[in-house]
């Protein structure tokens, strides 16, 4: 662990890696043996893979993360008012650069201020604490490594009112079923006080979401081809980065990017730690992440189906993205 990391005033629970490393195996076995081949978002996050998304996050062409601060930014003192936290939990917390516009006003005057990152990448959670800890001396971090359900049941008893932040539209890498039952979670550790920040992304024009996913750096190019790495790594793979090309779809019907990495020939990839060899066609495609688009009514509905309901709603005038204050209904 880091040496510049106050540790009375830092906790980091990791949950076990062999567990981890057996669903990787079973998501892997379930989505890609057979065509059409798929991939859990999820796993683009190692360390590597998070720098990249980091990276992403400041391209010219990825509006999501400027157009989300800037209403943080504008929005932050009116949503701490309505909810007065004393307790700060994040799904997806990943750098923490935007939640600190939150921080940096709760942790004011040295105020004393629980802060609760979870994310699957422990390497960057250890990182942003260092940098937390030593810019609010007020503040106290309790980060779990995992995933966001079994990350919740690990978190330590934290005084409310709790303000859940789940922002940068992560819940759109989730399907329209998976996004309720997380959301159902959620709802459902809440008590009555607290309250959930919920970013989302708006449907736009195809062609400025088709460019977001597909920068002109090559950056989001590189960290869906990292997912490949990630199965090398981590499952014995010998996959080829060079033989596999990026594309980013936008279907208007199903509101939603679609990424995918198109094989260009070809070819045979064994992954040992599994035993499995997979066949794989020249232009097959694998589809590894969908990142679902929202308008004022798919948001009514994702929230009405998940046990919340919407107490504030912040949009720019160009009505590119959404933040969301709910609370458990
Ligand atoms: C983390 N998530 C919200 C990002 C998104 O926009 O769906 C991941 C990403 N994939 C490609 N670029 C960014």
């Amino acid at each position: 662990m880091d040496m510049d990391l106050p540790r009375e005033r830092f906790r980091i629970r990791a949950l076990s890696r062999q567990d981890a490393l057996q669903t990787l195996k079973h998501d892997v076995q379930d989505s890609m043996l057979c065509a059409p081949r798929s991939l859990p978002p999820k796993y683009f996050y190692d360390e590597a893979g998070s720098r990249l998304f980091d990276a992403i996050c400041k391209t010219q062409h990825y509006y999501l993360t400027r157009t989300e601060s800037a209403l943080l930014e504008r929005h932050a003192d009116e949503i701490i008012a309505a909810v007065q936290p004393q307790a700060c939990v994040e799904l997806g917390a990943g750098t923490s650069v935007k939640t600190e516009i939150l921080l940096s006003r709760l942790t004011a005057g040295s105020r004393s201020f629980t802060y609760a990152p979870i994310d699957v990448c422990e390497e960057m959670l250890i990182e942003s604490a260092a940098r937390l800890l030593h810019r609010y001396p007020g503040l106290q971090i309790e980060a779990v490594a995992g995933e966001y359900l079994s990350a919740l049941q690990a978190l330590p008893r934290l005084d409310g009112p709790v303000l859940f932040v789940f922002i940068g539209s992560s819940i759109g890498n989730f399907t329209e079923t998976e996004s309720k039952e997380l959301l159902t979670g959620l709802s459902g550790i809440m008590n009555p006080g607290d309250a959930l920040l919920l970013g989302l992304d708006r449907v736009k024009d195809r062609q400025v979401l088709e460019q977001a996913y597909d920068d002109a750096e090559g950056i989001t190019a590189q960290f869906n081809l990292n997912v490949l790495q990630v199965l090398n790594t981590r499952l014995g793979g010998n996959f080829t980065l060079e033989n596999f090309s990026h594309r980013a779809v936008y279907q208007e019907v199903l509101e939603q990017i679609e990424m995918y990495l198109v094989a260009r020939d070809a070819q045979q990839v064994t992954l040992a730690e599994i035993n499995e060899t997979l066949n794989i066609q020249a232009g097959e495609a694998i589809l590894t992440e969908i990142s679902r688009k929202y308008t004022r009514d798919s948001i009514r509905r994702l929230l009405d189906g998940s046990a919340l309901a919407e107490h504030m709603h912040f949009e720019p005038g160009d009505e590119y993205f959404s933040l969301v204050l709910a609370n458990r209904r």
